[in-house]
C-alpha cells in the first residue's frame, strides 16, 4: 500500500464509523454543536444565499443531514465521503438522504451541477496538502464555502504527514496545522472577490487525541486554533479584500454534564433560600 492510500486507511475502518455514530439525543447534539463557530457563521450568513443546495463534504456518518433537515429544510442536502462504512451507515440511518462515497481528490464532483453551499468540516487539515486540497474545494460552489480547519499564526505550515499527524484506528492520518495568512493568500488566488468571516478559538494543540505534532504547536505563543471560516465566493471585490477575524474566548464545547449539574443544584438551594 502506498503511503497516501495508507493515511486514507483509518477512515474506511469500522470504528471510524462507529466513532462518528455517537449515541447521543438529538437534542443534545444540536445543543452543542450549534454552539461550534462555523454552525453561528452559516446561521449568520445564510440568508445571503440566493440557491439551496448543500453538500457536505467529508460527512461521515451523516448527521448533519438531520440538523439541516430540522433547521433549515429548504436546503437540498448531499453527503459525500471518502469512507464505504462510514456512507453504509448515513444511508441506514437516513435512508430519505442522498450520500455518496466519493474520490478523495474530488474528481466525482466535476461533471455535476455546482452546488450553492459547500460545507467540509474537520477534513481540510486531515489532508496531506490542506492548500492544495482547499484550493479544489474552492471550485466546486457557486457561492459559499463553511470550513472548520486547524490554523497556527506564527510559524509557517509543516505540510509533511510524517512530521505532523493523528494515530486513528491503528493508522497515522495527516493532522496538518496551516498558517493563518497562506491559508488566507490561497484563497484570494482562487477567489478574488472573496469575502472571508473567520472565528478561531484559541488553544495549543499539541498533546492531546494521539497527535503526534510540531513542538510550536504544543506552545501557546504559536497561536494554535481551531479555525472556523464562512466564505462567500461573490460578496466582495477583487483588489479589495474583506476578511473579518475574530477571536472567540469561551469555549465551544458545552460545560460538561457534572458542571450543568452542580450549577442547577446551586440555583435551586439558591430558590429555595431566596
Ligand atoms: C474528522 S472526520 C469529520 C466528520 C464530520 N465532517 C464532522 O465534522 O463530524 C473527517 C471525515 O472526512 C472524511 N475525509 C477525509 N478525507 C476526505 C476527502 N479527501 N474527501 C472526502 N472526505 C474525506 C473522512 O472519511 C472522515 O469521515
Amino acid at each position: 500500500m502506498g503511503l497516501e492510500s495508507e493515511w486514507r486507511q483509518a477512515w474506511q475502518e469500522q470504528g471510524h464509523a462507529v466513532e462518528f455514530d455517537p449515541p447521543d439525543h438529538y437534542v443534545w447534539w444540536r445543543r452543542s454543536y450549534e454552539n461550534f463557530n462555523e454552525f453561528r457563521l452559516f446561521e449568520q450568513h445564510w440568508r445571503n444565499l440566493t440557491g439551496r443546495s448543500f453538500i457536505d463534504i467529508g460527512c461521515a456518518t451523516g448527521d448533519l443531514y438531520r440538523w439541516l433537515q430540522d433547521r433549515h429544510s429548504e436546503f437540498h442536502y448531499h453527503g459525500y465521503d471518502i469512507s464505504a462504512s462510514a456512507i453504509e451507515r448515513a444511508r441506514k440511518k437516513y435512508p430519505e438522504g442522498a450520500f455518496d462515497v466519493i474520490e478523495a481528490d474530488l474528481s466525482d464532483l466535476e461533471s455535476r451541477e455546482p452546488p450553492t453551499v459547500l460545507w467540509a468540516r474537520d477534513v481540510v487539515h486531515h489532508q496531506v496538502d490542506p492548500l492544495k486540497y482547499l484550493s479544489r474545494l474552492l471550485r466546486v460552489p457557486s457561492e459559499a464555502v463553511v470550513l472548520r480547519l486547524r490554523t497556527r499564526d506564527v510559524g509557517d505550515t509543516v505540510a509533511d504527514p510524517e512530521l505532523s499527524c493523528q494515530w486513528a484506528y491503528g493508522h497515522w492520518v495527516p493532522f496538518i496545522v496551516s498558517n493563518f495568512d497562506e491559508l488566507v493568500e490561497t484563497i484570494y488566488d482562487i477567489a478574488p472577490a472573496a469575502k472571508i468571516s473567520a472565528v478561531k478559538s484559541y488553544a495549543p494543540l499539541g498533546g492531546s487525541l494521539g497527535r503526534f505534532l510540531p513542538k510550536e504547536c504544543y506552545y501557546p505563543e504559536t497561536g494554535t486554533a481551531e479555525t472556523a471560516m464562512y466564505i462567500s465566493l461573490t460578496a466582495g471585490a477583487p483588489n479589495d479584500r474583506r476578511l473579518e477575524v475574530s477571536a472567540r474566548e469561551d469555549s465551544p464545547l458545552p460545560p460538561p454534564v457534572w458542571m450543568r449539574g452542580l450549577r442547577l443544584l446551586t440555583r435551586r438551594i439558591a430558590r429555595g433560600r431566596g
